[in-house]
């Protein structure tokens, strides 16, 4: 209420991205207070009990996530610890730091609870947050995202490289690393969900290796079933851990917003509740090609305790949010932790 009332109507009154530096930074302040902290834990955290799951051997005290995109330089974990999530996807990170695409680059569609965003992979490279991670104290699981530096003249071999770097850089500090394989806002407007590619891809990084942390593959929501399933043969063949599904999408078919209001936008990703329907139909093909032996992360429009059971239902064992968190605020996490325990949670060991 508090958020819905007072504070989103004052973050909606700035541009999409200085609303969330705005947040982030509010977040990280009550963070390193003990009041604040102990202020948001007592306003938004919940108890874990009957949501703990074990998942390629790591403990997460509840199954709800921070999506990738939110901490791109990893400044926020702590906060999102006493928001009451059970772990945190930092990034993407890059090997070379990137100021992304220029602004404005993020925006938001009231009518359809979405977004649209081209950041262009935004970070301070790898060395930087890496290095920033190591201090880092947290209880919940910390997965990093990694993607290639948004630079057109990095491609071929080179692109496998950079992306390997992020890989190594990332095994120092991370839990589990996710391969963003998906984002739509590259110079080059291609990604990696191509099967030749991503064979080479998945060839250098080594995944099955022995010492790797477990590593899980984040698709998009446009991905087609037949391509679908055979990038995940490709994923199997290499040792991936898990899959997340999705990213945000370039489709603009069914918004309610209108026509002039998209067309001003542009290009960029579309998320929330807009996708979250083909998101769900995604975990549920992901889930009856690999759901009995791989974790699934859905992702894509929770923004209810009903979205969430939507994904848990289709094969999700966690899940994450990002956009529902702008529309919904920071009560969202207990929201969906308080429908889950009274929906019987399904605990799951892989
Ligand atoms: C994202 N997302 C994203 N994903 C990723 O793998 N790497 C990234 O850097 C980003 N960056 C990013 C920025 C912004 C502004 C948004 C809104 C989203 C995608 C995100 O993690 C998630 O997959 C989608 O947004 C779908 O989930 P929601 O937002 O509908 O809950």
């Amino acid at each position: 209420m508090f958020y819905q009332n007072f504070v989103k109507p004052l973050l909606f009154l700035k541009d999409a991205e200085a609303a969330h530096e705005a947040g982030v930074r509010l977040s990280n302040l009550a963070s390193n207070s003990a009041f604040f902290s102990s202020l948001s834990k007592l306003l938004y955290n919940s108890s874990n009990k009957g949501l703990e799951q074990n998942i390629f051997g790591l403990h997460f005290p509840n199954p709800v996530g921070l999506a990738a995109g939110f901490d791109k330089n990893g400044v926020s974990p702590r906060a999102m610890q006493a928001l009451g999530f059970g772990f945190v996807e930092v990034g993407s990170i890059t090997a070379k730091p990137s100021k992304g695409n220029p602004k404005p680059r993020a925006f938001r569609l009231p009518a359809d609870d979405s977004l649209i965003n081209r950041m262009g992979l935004n970070n301070e490279g790898a060395d930087a947050i890496i290095s920033r991670l190591k201090n880092l104290n947290v209880d919940i699981p910390l997965g990093i995202n990694i993607a290639k530096t948004n630079d057109i003249h990095i491609h071929g071999d080179a692109a496998v490289q950079d992306y390997l770097y992020s890989y190594e850089c990332a095994q120092e500090v991370a839990d589990y690393i996710t391969v963003n394989i998906s984002c739509p806002n590259t110079g080059e407007g291609k990604t990696f969900e191509d099967p030749d590619a991503l064979r080479e891809l998945l060839n250098a990084l080594q995944i099955s290796k022995k010492g790797r942390v477990p590593t899980l593959i984040k698709f998009s929501v446009d991905t087609d079933k037949t391509t679908l399933e055979t990038l995940v043969e490709i994923c199997e063949e290499n040792g991936v851990s898990g899959y997340l599904a999705t990213n945000t999408s370039s489709n603009r078919n069914g918004l309610k917003s209108s026509d002039s209001t998209i067309n001003a936008i542009g290009n960029g990703g579309l998320s929330g509740k807009a996708i979250a329907q083909k998101s769900t139909e995604i975990v549920g093909w992901l889930h009856n090609m690999v759901g009995q032996t791989k974790p699934i992360i859905g992702v894509g429009g929770i923004d209810s305790v009903e979205e969430a059971i939507k994904k848990m239902e289709a094969g999700a064992r966690l899940i994450q949010v990002y956009t529902g968190l702008i529309y919904q605020g920071p009560g969202l996490v207990k929201t969906i932790k308080t429908g889950l325990k009274e929906w019987d949670f399904p605990i799951s060991e892989f």
